[in-house]
């Protein structure tokens, strides 16, 4: 069964689902992907800890009843986790969902806050869907946030080029250099689709291998549930990606 990593489908919290029926539906959407296990993580707020907690028994008993397991989390922005020890982790691991939107008026207080908490805390972070932010310009950022330590959770309809054809480009060349961690749904309930992780992984396993996409939607998130990190993976690349390479250029 696959695990989603990073979901909008508590009720009432962020832009998510507005009410249970529309929860309901995500839920029934996610089985119908295979996921058998979700996380929930809503975007940061105040007191979010308790509503967690409030609203996820409310949502268990449909999850069972759809054959998933629920486990809370939590999406932050970099502004906010500066000098937390209190984080929401993903599945209650060391593991922290952060959305790094990094203009380039941004990029530089964001690298300091996020780089000096990766390297200070015992949270390993997992950057929320780079594609966004991150393109084959960045390569140096992208390093030097690897090298701190950041992993990377790229978006399911970002790769199938759901989109837009420049997330699209970015999710993919994001990948074949190594800056491709997770993949997972960030399901809202306004852009709702259904089977995006089993259409993903196919064409993952078509483009990149099946080696690939079975690191990528199995091997690291029963990694990341059971508090390891991931592996790193560097797909299978066609012959053009790899000349050029060789010779130091990032296509
Ligand atoms: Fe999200």
């Amino acid at each position: 069964m696959k695990i989603d990593i990073h979901t909008h489908i508590i009720p009432e919290v962020d832009d998510g689902a507005l009410n249970m029926e529309q929860a309901e539906e995500m839920l029934k959407v996610s089985a119908g992907d295979g996921v058998g296990t979700i996380i929930l993580t809503p975007h940061y707020s105040k007191n979010l800890h308790d509503i967690i907690q409030q609203k996820a028994k409310e949502l268990e008993e449909m999850a069972s009843a759809n054959g998933i397991k629920l486990l809370s989390g939590c999406e932050y922005d970099y502004t906010q986790v500066v000098n937390q020890d209190d984080l929401i982790t993903l599945g209650n691991n060391k593991f922290v969902l952060v959305d790094l939107y990094s203009t380039a008026a941004h990029r530089q207080l964001a690298f300091e806050r996020v780089i000096n908490n990766l390297t200070k805390t015992g949270f390993m972070f997992i950057l929320a869907h780079p594609e966004r932010s991150f393109s084959r310009n960045d390569r140096k950022d992208l390093q030097t946030l690897r090298e701190a330590g950041m992993y990377f959770q790229l978006s399911a309809a970002c790769l199938l080029g759901e989109h837009g054809s420049t997330e699209q480009r970015n999710a993919h060349f994001l990948l074949r250099h190594g800056f491709g961690h997770y993949v997972a749904t960030d399901v809202h309930y306004y852009r709702l689709q259904p089977k995006l992780l089993t259409r993903c992984e196919e064409m993952v396993t078509e483009k990149y291998g099946e080696k690939t996409a079975h690191i990528l939607f199995y091997e690291n998130p029963e990694r990341l549930l059971r508090g390891e990190p991931p592996l790193d993976i560097r797909p299978r690349r066609n012959i053009i990606v790899h000349m050029c390479s060789m010779f130091g250029v990032w296509v």
